[in-house]
């Protein structure tokens, strides 16, 4: 047996565990779902930081043989009911450090075991302990402030200002900071199954076949969804549906995170060996990886539909023509004249918490837990993809940590409400950092060309305006946001004369959409 101490209660752990990392024993055993998880046991965001020994230490980097006469101290661990908070909590909370909170039990566990250090940090000291939890709603640059303050509380030097209406007021708030508020993947029920899918890993291919007989004999293995299982459309998308659920014989492979197949099983490790056995033999296709690739006279065709309405740019989900006044005319009044090309790169949302769903049968029909932006537009397509009428699927709506607009599109949805209504199961399927990178929809690469007329008082009287987008694989959400960077393409200024042509663009990159300010950055 390892013996080892977890906020005051001694555990006897049998060597079963003892290559488990301390956050799944946290998480799956003691239910010490406070401590969080945000990258893939690679110790890289912090979120996981519990003190061991009096040390901030990633929990996800530790294994249970290394614990044994060890002291753990997670975030529960701060909250005595009926008292006022720790200070390091009240301060955080009273300066409005954090927003989503999925960040914060890391922080604040990284903080405390600073304070427990020295109730006299230095800057140094500050910086060196926040630097090892990532927050991407970024207020942890601010937090050096409550740390000091909440140094000067416990020192003795300074009152405490938190009052009993705060403890009130801040209900939620302080749920999230302690660890207590409940995130999708915190939540398990009774007989729940896991899934994952397989994912194509090559950015173009036809699939000559799909062979998934040996991973359904494998150990735990509940049942493998294919195309072929869903009752409903093989395709969703929140304003197109044109992206299918499960690549197949009809439905070439358009970007590495294409799914083929769900595994659905008894635990996660048992979904992931069965992974390996599914057969599939993909024919490589000739890969569009630019814009400039795309355009071309003899680019591949990526969605035969467009090509149907227009021939002449296959491979443009949409353009938008936007002018006023009359170029020439701005030109000819301009004094100077600035040209030039620009590009910005996609960009990943990256928010803290991963994608995850649970769904499970209800009435006929499901309902999926699941942090989203667009609980209505998840409704619609889940409903589509089940072949059943939307009253059927309820979305029970819950905290998102973090979205950014990253998670306006469906991501693990659909596959959850699949396997819960084919397997009568309650169902999660939860993406690793890594699946989350290969298969999540980014911010539009594009490239731009700027013509600008400028008057010698600074007035910018004419802009003539070519944006492309690298929308990627599938349609999203890329037709609005080429619309808001025709809108946004003059940035804040008023200028008479304007033209402005911006295209969407499919290339085998991942799908683009929705991310803070939506068009208008690039
Ligand atoms: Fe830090 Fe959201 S508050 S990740």
């Amino acid at each position: 047996k390892i013996e080892f101490v977890v906020n005051g209660m001694t555990q006897f752990v049998d060597e079963s565990f003892k290559d488990w990392t301390l956050l799944r024993f946290l998480r799956e055993v003691l239910n010490l779902t406070g401590t969080k998880q945000g990258c893939d046991n690679e110790g890289t965001c912090g979120l996981c930081k519990v003190m061991i020994d009096g040390k901030a230490r990633f929990a996800c980097r530790t294994k249970i043989s290394s614990l044994d006469g060890a002291h753990v101290e997670t975030i529960e661990n701060l909250v005595v009911n009926g008292q006022p908070p720790h200070p390091l909590i009240q301060t955080v909370v009273q300066d409005g450090i954090f927003q989503c909170g999925f960040c914060a039990p890391g922080a604040i566990m990284t903080a405390k075991a600073l304070l427990d250090q020295t109730l006299e940090p230095n800057d140094v000291e500050i910086e060196r302990a926040l630097s090892s939890v990532l927050c991407r709603c970024a207020g942890l640059n601010r937090m050096d402030q409550s740390i000091i303050r909440a140094a000067a509380i416990l020192r003795g030097d300074e009152e405490s200002t938190w009052t009993s209406e705060d403890t009130a007021n801040e209900a939620v708030m302080l749920e999230k900071v302690t660890g207590k508020l409940v995130f999708t993947d915190d939540m398990k029920f009774p007989g729940m199954l896991y899934a994952s899918a397989l994912r194509a890993d090559v950015p173009h291919a036809k699939v000559k076949s799909l062979d998934v007989q040996d991973a359904q004999k494998m150990p735990g293995i509940v049942k493998v969804l294919t195309s072929k299982d869903i009752p409903g459309k093989n395709l969703f998308g929140p304003i197109v549906m044109d992206q299918p659920i499960f690549c197949d014989e009809q439905n070439d492979v358009r970007y590495v995170g294409d799914a083929l197949a769900l595994v659905v099983g008894e635990s996660p490790e048992q979904v992931q060996v069965a992974l390996e056995k599914v057969k599939v033999e993909l024919e490589p296709l000739p890969v569009i990886g630019t814009i400039e690739e795309a355009l071309a006279p003899d680019a591949p065709v990526l969605h035969k539909r467009l090509a149907e309405q227009h021939p002449d740019m296959p491979n443009v989900l949409i353009h938008f023509h936007t002018s006023k006044g009359d170029i020439e005319q701005g030109f000819k009044e301009a004094d100077f004249i600035l040209e030039d090309d620009y590009s910005v790169p996609f960009v990943e949302h990256a928010y803290m918490e991963p994608e995850s769903s649970i769904s499970m049968p209800e009435e006929n029909g499901v309902v999926v837990y699941a942090g989203s932006q667009g609980p209505t537009d998840d409704r619609r397509q889940i409903s589509s993809a089940l072949g059943l009428p939307e009253e059927k699927v309820r979305i029970a709506h819950m905290y998102m940590g973090g979205g950014f607009g990253g998670k306006e599109d469906i991501s693990t949805q659909i596959h959850s409400a699949l396997a819960a209504l084919l397997t009568g199961k309650p169902v999660k399927v939860k993406w690793s950092r890594g699946e989350s990178l290969k298969v999540s929809y980014k911010r539009h690469a594009a490239k731009l060309h700027y013509k600008f007329g400028a008057k010698k008082d600074g007035r910018i009287v004419a802009a003539d305006i070519n944006i492309y987008g690298d929308t990627g694989a599938y349609a999203s959400a890329g037709e609005a946001v080429l619309f808001r960077m025709s809108a946004f393409a003059c940035g804040p200024y008023e200028v008479p004369h304007v033209n402005v042509h911006t295209y969407a663009v499919h290339t085998n990159n991942p799908p683009c959409g929705a991310f803070r300010g939506y068009g208008s950055p690039q």
